[in-house]
């Protein structure tokens, strides 16, 4: 199994490109269900995840070719198709879960594994099935899959409003998906509104679906008897940018991500101001660096978006661990995504965690040590964090990163970071 060693150093400069989004990406993949015409999809990111979407895929049918550049995914959908997407696939991501509203939409049946829970919480599924029952789909969860199945073999718009308890981003994506070859107008109420739905929404306009309202809280979608084909370039990933922003403000030095756009953080940029880190667009994407040699301490609360990502807050802890002064954070999307706050606590860190609630009181420095990755953001928190410390950390399980970082070790060393991946 592989590992990662760090060795805490000076600051960090040069440029790091950000690659395509793999949220994006992973609810792009399976609209190539809801058409017979190749869909294809440019600035792919390559990752573990991205590969796991593809077994999916053409388990049920699909054929999904990357092509030379790595970052070009050609798929198409024709013909007869399988409805199953088994537990075997599913239970390596959670995002397996996007094929039901397209299949369903499609076929008028599906068969989909539940995916279970996973160690940031329950993450029900009920937002995706109540949404699609109102849709006139009959679901069942028998033997640990979800057998869905339209009434008269097409589901229907109802013209009523579908009102989400919250803004669930799946949820939101299923029905989007499922509501473009709906019989009718389909309306979500209280939508999620991230950057990642409004690139699928795009991709979904140019394969002749009427979506109106996409990036606000209320979606109409007109549903159509058949969409075509398109080619999409898939949008920044977010989350990667906001990652490495934050590598400047650990070290010192001045990162420019390229590619980066402040519109896709924007509370997070202001997150950043409040905690003493300049963030300057340039024509290629965004620059960071620190104002002064310290951070300030801040609060921060996990929002939808446009509020705090979720997915940036164990970068975000480990920053604050040597901010001056004491910060509070509050996990309000996920029951229990504070994982990472004892391995930074065996790096010297003083964090007190109280259910949703950690409290981070700065201290002068870290200290390298071996830390354990136990899911995707806190495993890069970890390194981030050794990239700061005195001495050498080793970040193990780092098959959490492969899942949503490309090239993570050569995008740092690029920038002058002491780190390398060791097997075991
Ligand atoms: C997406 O997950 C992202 N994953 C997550 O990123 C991200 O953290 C999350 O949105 C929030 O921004 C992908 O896009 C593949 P939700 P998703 O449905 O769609 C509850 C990463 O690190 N809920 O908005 O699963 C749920 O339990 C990953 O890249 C229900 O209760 O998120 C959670 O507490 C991690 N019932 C909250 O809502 C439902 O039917 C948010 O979930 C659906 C969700």
């Amino acid at each position: 199994m592989d590992s990662i060693l760090v060795q805490g150093g000076g600051p960090l400069n040069g440029q790091i490109p950000i690659a395509g989004a793999k949220n994006a990406c992973l609810t792009l993949m399976p609209a190539t269900l809801l058409s017979e015409e190749p869909l294809t999809l440019t600035n792919a990111p390559r990752l573990s995840d991205i590969k796991t979407m593809t077994e999916l895929l053409r388990s049920l049918g699909s054929e999904v070719a990357t092509m030379q550049d790595g970052k070009t995914l050609a798929m198409s959908c024709h013909g007869e198709i399988n409805t199953r997407a088994e537990y075997d696939i599913v239970r390596k991501m959670r995002a397996s879960n996007l094929v039901l509203g397209p299949l369903l939409a499609r076929e008028g049946v599906a068969e989909v594994s539940l995916p279970g829970g996973c160690a940031i919480g329950a993450r029900p599924m009920d937002i995706h099935t109540d949404g699609l029952t109102l849709m006139g789909a009959d679901i069942e969860l028998r033997d640990g899959y979800l057998h869905a199945k339209a009434q008269g073999g097409r589901l229907k718009g109802k013209g009523a409003v579908i009102g989400f308890p919250f803004a669930s981003v799946g949820a939101t994506e299923n029905i989007m998906m499922a509501a473009t070859l709906a019989k009718g107008t389909t309306v979500i109420n209280n939508a999620a509104r991230e950057p990642e739905i409004v690139d699928l929404a795009d991709c979904l306009r140019k394969m002749g679906a009427q979506i109106d309202g996409d990036g606000t809280s209320t979606i109409t979608i007109q549903g159509v008897d058949r969409l075509g084909g398109a080619t999409h370039p898939v949008v920044t990933d977010r989350i990667e940018l906001g990652t490495y922003m934050l590598a400047p403000a650990f070290c010192g030095g001045e990162v420019e991500c390229l590619g980066g756009r402040m519109d896709l953080l924007t509370s997070f940029c202001e997150k950043l101001d409040e905690a003493g880190i300049d963030v300057t667009e340039t024509d290629k994407g965004l620059k960071v660096k620190r104002r002064t040699d310290e951070i300030k301490a801040i609060n921060i609360t996990t929002e939808p978006f446009p509020g705090f990502p979720t997915d940036l807050q164990a970068q975000m802890m480990a920053v604050l661990c040597t901010a001056n002064g004491t910060s509070v954070l509050e996990e309000k999307i996920f029951e229990n995504r504070f994982m990472h706050a004892p391995e930074l606590v065996r790096m010297g860190a003083n964090i007190d965690v109280a259910g949703g609630t950690a409290t981070v009181t700065g201290v002068n420095k870290l200290k390298g040590a071996p830390v354990m990755a136990t899911d995707l953001r806190a495993s890069i928190s970890l390194i981030l964090a050794g990239l700061a410390a005195e001495g050498e950390t080793k970040v193990s399980r780092v098959y959490h990163l492969d899942r949503g970082y490309e090239k993570v070790v050569r995008k740092l060393q690029a920038v002058g970071a002491q780190i390398e991946r060791i097997s075991e």
